[in-house]
């Protein structure tokens, strides 16, 4: 998925190799992650592809069946694994993981603990974001989860940039070997105030926690805890509204179209005979997903 070669750019310009993991893309709601192997098919409802056909090619290429239907072979980048992966768990998705990454401040050379793993769909895009020289320590107290884990981060590549523990991190907190190296914590549990004083213990003056729950009760305990060693406390819920847009023809171009908005949401353009619809909300579009609650390291006093 990435390069990991300090000296290297991160570069998803290379050619597909026999072994490489690629996202075929139908559209953009039917797309599935395929291991390249020189003697391998795919087949769908367009047709059969030969893998023999994409070794060489370069990421992004369209490729064409043996009945002339195609498909576009990408490159597995975190933003794709994450639509691809199997759900072992509930997941994070794109508009709560960005969100994540940056109010974490996390940046190249990062040092980041996360627990659970879960799907490793968080994990993915945090080892994407600490490469080259980060790295990610991402525990989960279930062990079958854990290795499944591990398998998917070297099918992606990204294994170098992530160790996977098993253990109960609400019971134990983190191993003490971390203490004050973190630069930023992710908890993804069930119970998180009952790790927010290790998270505490493991994180750099002034480091920043996430804690995610998809119930509000959970985000008031885990406040009350966050509350006695660290600052800076806020709670988000990311909302992400979806559009469908629509080319009619050539509207812009007319004369007399006037824009709108109706009351369920839609753009129109309207003029004196017909309205026609150019965009509206996706009926399908995700709502409630979880809270995220930031906060960050009380600072010592000197
Ligand atoms: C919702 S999943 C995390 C999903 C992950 N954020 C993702 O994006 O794929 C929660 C995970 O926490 C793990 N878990 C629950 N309690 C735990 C504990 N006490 N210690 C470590 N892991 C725990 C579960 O096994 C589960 O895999």
């Amino acid at each position: 998925m990435l390069s990991i070669d300090p000296t290297k750019k991160i570069s998803f310009s290379r050619h597909i190799c026999e072994g490489d993991l690629v996202i075929v893309y139908e559209r953009h709601d039917n797309m599935k992650a395929v291991k390249v192997s020189q003697e391998s098919v795919l087949q769908n409802r367009f047709g059969v592809f030969k893998h023999s056909d994409w070794i060489g090619k370069p990421f992004g290429s369209k490729v064409f069946s043996n009945k002339g239907g195609f498909i576009y072979l990408l490159a597995p980048t975190p933003e794709l694994w994450t639509l691809v992966l199997s759900h072992r768990t509930q997941i994070l998705y794109i508009a709560d993981i960005s969100f994540v990454i940056m109010y974490l401040e996390i940046v190249p050379g990062c040092l980041v603990l996360e627990s659970g793993t879960g799907s490793g769909s968080l994990t993915t895009s945090l080892a994407r974001a600490v490469a080259p020289t980060g790295h990610v320590y991402t525990f989960d107290f279930h062990e079958e989860r854990a290795a499944s884990a591990r398998e998917d981060f070297e099918k992606t590549g990204i294994s170098s940039l992530v160790t996977v523990g098993v253990r109960d991190i609400q019971g134990e907190g983190f191993p003490d070997e971390f203490s004050g190296l973190a630069d930023s914590v992710f908890l993804d549990l069930p119970q998180p105030w009952l790790a927010i004083p290790s998270a505490g213990k493991m994180l750099k003056p002034d480091g920043v926690l996430c804690s995610f729950s998809p119930c509000i009760e959970q985000v008031q305990r885990a406040c009350d805890s966050l509350r006695s060693n660290f600052t800076d406390l806020r709670t988000f819920e990311v909302l992400l509204r979806t559009y469908e847009v629509r080319d009619e023809g050539n509207l812009g171009s007319l004369p007399g179209k006037k824009r709108q908005r109706s009351s369920k949401g839609s753009i129109v353009l309207e003029n004196s005979s017909s309205p026609i619809v150019m965009a509206r909300p996706c009926s399908e579009a995700k709502g409630h997903t979880g809270y995220l609650t930031f906060a960050r390291l009380k600072c010592l006093s000197l």
